[in-house]
């Protein structure tokens, strides 16, 4: 039987990209999968948070999951912190991970960056948490994008020199599942960098509880080059805001990049971004209101994450039970 399992974290604003990229392909996922989500709070972390804003920020990606199309009783939808075992299977695998495993990822060197000193415990270990998150539902497929391929790539390593110290067939060997034409969204002010939330620049990301009015005027302002748009896709090449842009274009119309491109041969960008902001505002405008409706509830919200916490310890216990069974400790 297959799995689902991904995370999301709940720090800051989600955005295009995390739609285009993560929510979109999750809502699809949930017809033929069982699914589980959750919102990471324990490695946002890993991070400085301000308390305060862990609860919104928690509560605003749960709207996100569920006015993207996740139906929170169909998928499981559950906050990392209100299931212990997550923790608990982390410490096991902090002492199956080798330090020279994680000595080799490279989101912990960009994310310590030069003070590699004063970085955090935690997010050193991260990837050994992730490892768990996935493999206390025995998850078999994770939807992840590039960047965190090599995580997915370590949690395999740990279920497969746990299994094999222990001589177990314990843990599956976890597979990514990779989406059709990449969606990779990029920042609207620089075609080589990711769309992100720690952009300092507002105007570099679309977030999904913008406007009509904000939309198009981030749109209006997106970087752009002198040339009109090519009639081919391989037209793209060496103009990644134009590539970008269209990509965009073509995830948010369900088309491919090449029928984009036809679309708009010859044209300016002016009329190009108009067409853009149009399908923008019609795909993210009803989910926008639909968070905004959610956010106002928290009563709601709150109401199912417990739920889907509950639904989650109901799977994840017996396997943390296995697994101390496994490791040898006592359970009196
Ligand atoms: N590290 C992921 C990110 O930043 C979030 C995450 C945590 C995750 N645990 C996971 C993703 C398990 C997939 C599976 O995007």
């Amino acid at each position: 039987m297959s799995r689902i399992f991904s995370g999301v974290q709940p720090t800051g604003d989600l955005h295009l990209g995390n739609y285009l990229g993560a929510l979109r392909n999750w809502v699809a996922l949930q017809h033929d999968y069982e699914c589980i989500y959750c919102i990471v709070d324990m490695h946002a972390i890993t991070m400085w948070q301000e308390p305060e804003s862990l609860v919104p920020s928690t509560r605003e990606v749960t709207a996100g999951l569920i006015a993207s199309g996740l139906d929170p009783k169909n998928n499981v939808i559950f906050n990392q912190s209100a299931v212990p075992a997550h923790a608990e299977l982390a410490w096991i695998f902090n002492c199956v991970a080798r330090l020279g495993w994680l000595n080799r990822m490279t989101q912990f060197k960009d994310k310590a960056g030069k003070n590699r000193e004063n970085a955090s415990v935690g997010l050193y270990a991260y990837p050994n948490l992730m490892a768990a998150d996935i493999l206390l539902y025995k998850a078999t497929h994770v939807p992840v994008g590039e960047d965190q391929k090599q995580h997915l790539e370590l949690c395999r390593d740990i279920a497969q020199k746990f299994n094999s110290d222990y001589g177990v067939e314990l843990f599956p060997l976890t597979e990514p599942l990779i989406f059709g034409e990449a969606t990779r969204v990029m920042s609207l002010r620089d075609g080589s960098k990711k769309m992100s939330k720690s952009d300092p620049s507002e105007n570099s990301r679309i977030n999904m509880t913008d406007g009509p009015d904000e939309i198009a005027r981030k749109i209006k302002k997106a970087k752009s080059d002198p040339d009109l748009l090519p009639g081919e896709a391989k037209g793209l090449e060496g103009r990644p805001e134009a590539a970008n842009l269209m990509g965009i274009y073509a995830a948010l119309s369900d088309k491919t990049l090449g029928e984009v491109c036809s679309e708009f041969e010859g044209q300016q960008f002016s009329a190009f971004k108009d067409a853009l902001t149009e399908v923008a505002v019609a795909v993210l405008g009803p989910i926008g209101d639909e968070m905004a409706r959610l956010v106002a509830d928290p009563g709601y919200l709150d109401g199912a994450l417990k739920d889907g916490a509950e639904r989650a310890k109901a799977i994840a216990e017996p396997i943390l039970a296995e697994v101390y069974d496994t490791v040898g400790f006592l359970r009196p």
